[in-house]
């Protein structure tokens, strides 16, 4: 090949080596990935004191199955780390009626990005006043339904909904609390789709640009609507906590310049959520208390060295709750060995119920769950049954080699963004959710069935 060459050909080879796992790994649940209730029992996979074949006998696959001790024990850690502070669970990682509930009754608030989220949660009587609205483009129906039933927070996207929300406020005679998001520019590393504080993308005022600090002073002569504070947001699935300190000192400095600009002193900041989570093993794990207490230093020191009160911080969790509660269970129909290559094992589920392997590449664990197995390791691909090749729910992972038609497989980690990400692609009604706590299994969210695909049509 020419040295100037910039094409450069890529053959597929074989598939890329990995350290060999032997039958005692493959069987075996790494705490940090699986639920916190999850083990075996006599070979097969329990959660919350549940034996997967008999969740999967009572409920069907594909399953989504949610541990309720280990979602409401984050939801408590993250209360004490911040407990001088507030935590709104991000409703988009994974909402329905009862995990609201949940919510409440850990006494977090809830973010909501859409009319559709915030109807969930008032359906279960969740208090507005522990409400954010979020979104780059709420509609005017979105607006002013928060305004009426008295959300907690409005977080401005944009300098017309500024405009937006004055009129709504005069209309309906109220004096909403609002928060301006900055886009902070800050490089996260992570996946493209989902970084959000550098400039070029569309969420958010620009700090640099000059965009936030406009948008302060438009607020600041609208008398209708209080200004309470800022708002920054990263990106999410994001380990590396530099990111969310250089947000913090860059929000808390703004906090500073309106203060001298216009005599206002803010009293909060929200700074967003986007802790990662691990997925396969030698993820990184982030520590709530670690994060919180960095947090709070940086900005305690800037204010404090300003003059100015310390504001109450708030953060938005939204899969570092719901994330590792989560396990989907499906059940392999086919198991295809491709000679010289890999063995594909297809599931009953896919790119339907989890997206975020086809959408972000992103990586996920998986087991043979309603056994245990001494059978050496094979190469695999889990496949979902969706008509796309790159239907895959997870690329590259080793499976033990007696896996068979009829063995239930379980996938760590889809407790966030894969329930709320589902679609009926193919026309596959989306799978139930079931709730699992001390040996006792609730459908939170029933399968659907064929007549509610057919609902709605002509
Ligand atoms: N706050 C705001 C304003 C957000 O936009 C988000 C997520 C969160 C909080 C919660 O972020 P978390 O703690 O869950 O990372 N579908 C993608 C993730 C999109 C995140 C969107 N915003 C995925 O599956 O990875």
């Amino acid at each position: 090949m020419h040295a100037a060459s910039t094409i450069v050909a890529v053959t597929a080879g074989p598939p890329e080596e990995r350290p060999p796992h032997t039958p005692a790994d493959l069987n075996t649940l790494e705490p940090a990935i699986w639920p916190r209730t999850s083990g075996r029992t006599g070979g097969a996979v329990t959660i919350g004191g549940i034996d997967v074949r008999d969740l999967a006998k009572e409920f069907g696959t594909p399953l989504y199955v949610v541990d309720e001790e280990d979602f409401r024990s984050r939801c408590r850690e993250y209360r004490s780390a911040f407990h001088d502070g507030e935590v709104h669970y991000a409703a988009k990682a994974f909402l329905c009626r009862e995990v609201a509930r949940w919510i409440d009754q850990e006494g977090l608030g809830l973010d909501v990005c859409s009319a559709g989220e915030l109807a969930v949660a008032l359906s279960v009587g969740f208090p507005p006043a522990r409400i954010t609205l979020h979104g780059n483009n709420k509609s005017l129906a979105e607006l002013e339904k928060a305004v009426q039933t008295g959300v907690g927070h409005i977080v401005v996207d944009s300098f017309e909904e500024i405009a937006r929300l004055g009129f709504l406020a005069e209309k309906h005679g109220v004096r909403p609390k609002v928060m301006i998001r900055v886009t902070v520019g800050v490089e996260a590393h992570t996946h493209e789709f989902i970084a959000t504080a550098h400039d070029d993308q569309k969420f958010g005022l620009s700090l640099s640009g000059g965009a936030a600090a406009e948008a302060v002073r438009r607020i600041l002569a609208l008398p209708q609507l209080e200004l309470t504070g800022l708002h920054s947001h990263i990106g999410s699935q994001i380990t590396d906590v530099g990111g969310f300190e250089v947000a913090a000192r860059r929000l808390a400095t703004l906090l500073v310049e309106i203060k001298e600009e216009h005599g206002v002193v803010l009293p909060e900041l929200d700074l967003g959520g986007g802790y990662g989570i691990p997925y396969v093993t030698g993820d990184e794990s982030l520590d709530v208390k670690v994060i919180a207490d960095g947090l709070r230093e940086i900005v305690t020191k800037v204010c404090e060295s300003a003059g100015l009160p310390v504001p109450r911080l708030t953060v938005e969790p939204g899969r570092s709750i719901a994330g590792l509660s989560g396990v989907t269970l499906y059940e392999a129909g086919t198991v295809k060995n491709v000679e010289g290559l890999r063995t594909y094992v297809s599931v009953d589920g896919g790119m339907s119920d989890n997206v975020r392997t086809a959408l972000y590449g992103a990586e996920y664990t998986a087991v043979l769950a309603s056994r245990e197995s001494q059978a050496g390791p094979m190469l695999s691909r889990l496949v979902g049954k969706h008509c796309e090749s790159g239907d895959m729910v997870v690329r590259d992972l080793y499976l033990p080699g007696d896996l068979a038609p009829g063995d239930l497989i379980a996938v760590a980690g889809t407790g966030a963004y894969c329930r709320s990400l589902a679609s009926n692609y193919n026309y596959l009604p989306k799978p139930a959710v079931v709730a699992v706590s001390n040996g006792q299994a609730r459908v939170i969210i029933r399968r659907e069935t064929e007549d509610d695909l057919l609902r709605g049509q002509l």
